[in-house]
């Protein structure tokens, strides 16, 4: 194997390595101002985030769990409530609704998007129901519409998981303006990346805005004076400061990654053993993960990473098989299509940088491995 040929699933120094000078100015400026938590740094990118989601406000948090649970929080979700979410989205996304106090209940997923199928939704809501979170998963919006038609008409708000979707839109809209709140992670890896741990939760309800910026900062409403009981759920001034950086080039990355998803399709269209992923009509898919579906994908994986290429499964197990989900009683055939997903799921080497000349070694490799075991 020549590791100079050796392709990563994710390389964050060649997206960083440009950008460097200013990171540097950026830090400079931080610890000059000491304004290390919250503060004006982070009051900026708020600013410039909501815009680029086009909602009215934008609330940093710690990281995409804080923006999901504070989102519920905000919402009055507790003890005794459900909230309808998917089985194949990361566990913060149920974690988040088990922190209120209340029950996740998950519907199945489209098979052909892999996101919330609104068909399965209806039957799912109970007089319990508090909240419905469709997950923007892999960097592409649910069918957002029927959904919140069914939401509007049970009275019930609608949180977007939209921890894997910067940028991304639906019928021109952006993913995190299309529900009451929009909840974002920044963790390096994601499309927008901060330089730890970092989230935000964007909006346009003025009221739940107050709310999560007071739960946000320990349920201050005013320094010392707690109106709620929150928690330290705030973003640090580096990483807004980081974040306003990368903000900037956010929509050349994800037209980088939207051109590799476009090549990896066209040289995938004549391997019988893939399922390629789709876009739905009228979404934009910014690929945070450009998963594949392929039979054997267990013992295709090692393979690829013998022959240089690395690739990861997003994800293995549906959230209502884990382990510390087992107190829900849901077994295996609960949720077939998410099932089934979850044993296929192959995530090729997705990041701006890829070059083509890579994008080309991997299938190269991939059509190898799927010979070889046929
Ligand atoms: C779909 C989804 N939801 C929630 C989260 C949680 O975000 P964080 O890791 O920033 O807490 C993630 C992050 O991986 C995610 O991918």
């Amino acid at each position: 194997m020549n590791t100079l040929t050796q392709v990563p699933f994710l390389d964050l120094r060649a997206h960083h390595e440009p950008l460097m000078a200013e990171f540097t100015a950026a830090f400079r400026q931080v610890v000059e101002r000491s304004a290390f938590a919250g503060g004006p740094f982070v009051a900026k990118f708020e600013e410039e985030f909501a815009a680029f989601c086009g909602t009215a406000s934008a609330i940093g948090v710690g990281n995409g769990t804080d923006a999901l649970w504070l989102s519920l929080l905000a919402l009055g979700v507790g003890p005794g409530h459900e909230v309808i979410t998917i089985p194949n989205s990361f566990m913060a996304t149920a974690e988040a609704i088990s922190y209120c106090g209340a029950k996740p209940v998950f519907v199945d997923i489209d098979e052909s998007t892999y996101l919330m199928d609104p068909s399965k939704l209806a039957a799912a809501v109970t007089p319990n129901t508090r909240a419905i979170i469709p997950v923007q998963l892999f960097g592409q919006c649910a069918d957002m519409d029927p959904i919140l038609e069914i939401a509007r008409r049970h009275d019930l708000p609608v949180v977007e998981d939209a921890c894997q979707a910067h940028g991304a839109e639906y019928q021109g809209r952006k993913a995190g303006s299309l529900g009451v709140t929009g909840c974002f992670s920044f963790y390096p890896g994601k499309n927008l990346g901060a330089f730890g741990e970092a989230g935000a939760i964007v909006t346009s309800d003025p009221a739940l805005r107050a709310t999560m910026q007071v739960l946000r900062d320990h349920g201050q409403s005013k320094k010392y004076c707690h109106s709620l009981i929150g928690w330290n759920a705030r973003m640090d001034g580096l990483q807004g400061a980081i974040l306003s950086i990368k903000l900037k080039h956010l929509n050349a990355a994800n037209a980088a990654r939207r051109a590799h998803a476009h090549l990896y399709h066209e040289l995938l269209a004549e391997v019988p053993e893939v399922v390629r992923p789709t876009e739905a009509p009228g979404n934009l898919h910014v690929y945070h993960i450009y998963a594949l579906r392929v039979k054997n994908r267990d013992r295709l994986l090692p393979q690829l990473a013998e022959r240089g290429v690395s690739c990861a499964i997003h994800y293995p197990v549906p959230i209502h098989l884990q382990e510390a989900y087992r107190g829900l009683g849901l077994g295996r055939g609960s949720f077939p299509v998410a099932e089934r997903c979850a044993d296929e799921f192959l995530s090729l080497p997705m990041f701006p940088e890829l070059k083509p000349e890579q994008i080309q070694r991997v299938v190269t490799e991939l059509k190898a491995c799927l010979i070889a075991n046929r």
